[in-house]
């Protein structure tokens, strides 16, 4: 009833009466005296006149279910929501909920993650209210194989929202960092499970700076947040609805071919690396060569001095500019 409440006063300029409130949800105007007051300990300034009905003041950077769903407007992604105000990694509870048969498309998000995860086995710090923590489970029907494009497709979509919502421009650093001004604001961790070769689930988990003004010392040099850059704070649901709705668009791409080959062309214009000498950090043996983009497999196209050119695969090895983490 909260969600649908909010909905109705961010609709309405002015005021809406309590009458046509219990009215619309059919409950009694207790119930929405109940609920607004709930709304407001949420965060939301909402002001009640007697004569008049309750009037939404501002929008505040509130995240909660009711303001996701309510800022939601996706077909299929988010239609289950699971919203913590602070849990261990919503990458694990999106895992949890997969295991006890959570749909394809259902959202974790979380306020604040007190065991983010990144890759590489590294922690990912979420600090409360600064960013957006949040998993996305899917149910794919195609091979374990075309999983990892996965992240590419999320990296587009990140890219995409933050630019609907806020009007900034990040750029990827192959495969899915997102980078504005060359430091990092968006990581993307995938995990997947599988059972005799299918898929059984994959979680998609997507970390991105938003409201941050500092970070710990190790990576301080190198992260960025919305805010950092803007210069003003940002509200976070917006940015989710956004990248949601971005994510559905292209992950119905992407399921047409389950290869890259519709996105390709996109993917390689947000490419920060593109036409840069990059350095491969091949275990088998580094080497540098020039980015030219990526293949229908999503590996980067790396052009080295004799010529040839390599397809670097993601997970296998990591790729750094010459001068620095771009
Ligand atoms: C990286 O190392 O760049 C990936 C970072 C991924 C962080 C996100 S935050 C939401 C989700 N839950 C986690 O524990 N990790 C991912």
């Amino acid at each position: 009833m909260k969600a649908e409440i909010l909905k109705m006063l961010k609709e309405r300029q002015g005021f809406v009466s309590g009458q046509e409130l219990s009215d619309g949800l059919g409950v009694s105007r207790t119930a929405v005296w109940k609920a607004v007051n709930q709304l407001k300990a949420e965060g939301w300034q909402i002001e009640a006149v007697r004569s008049q009905g309750y009037r939404l003041l501002g929008e505040a950077d509130v995240m909660t279910s009711s303001e996701l769903a309510t800022m939601l407007d996706t077909d299929w992604l988010g239609k289950r929501l699971a919203y913590y105000d602070e849990t261990d990694s919503t990458n694990v509870q999106a895992r949890k909920l997969a295991e006890s048969g959570a749909p394809h498309g259902t959202l974790v998000a979380a306020d604040c993650q007190t065991a983010g995860k990144g890759r590489r086995g590294r922690s990912w710090s979420s600090p409360k209210g600064t960013g957006i923590w949040m998993s996305i489970l899917l149910r794919p029907a195609f091979s374990p194989v075309c999983a990892s494009m996965l992240t590419l497709v999320a990296g587009m979509a990140v890219a995409r929202g933050i630019e609907e919502a806020c009007g900034l421009h990040p750029l990827i650093k192959w495969p899915n960092d997102l980078v504005i001004d060359g430091k990092k604001i968006c990581g993307i961790l995938t995990e997947m499970s599988t059972e005799d070769e299918e898929i059984r689930y994959v979680v998609i988990g997507i970390g991105i700076n938003v409201n941050n003004e500092e970070f710990p010392p190790e990576i301080r040099d190198k992260a960025t947040s919305l805010r950092l850059e803007l210069g003003r704070s940002v509200r976070r649901s917006p940015v989710i609805a956004e990248t949601a709705r971005a994510f559905e668009e292209y992950y119905g791409i992407f399921c047409r071919s389950c290869d890259m080959s519709g996105l390709r062309q996109m993917y390689d214009g947000l490419l920060v690396n593109r036409g840069r000498q990059v350095c491969v950090l091949d275990p088998k043996g580094s080497y540098e060569g020039q980015a030219l983009g990526i293949d229908d497999q999503g590996s980067l196209l790396v052009e080295r001095e004799d010529g040839r050119v390599s397809h670097v695969i993601s997970g296998e090895v990591s790729v750094r500019g010459i001068y620095g983490y771009v």
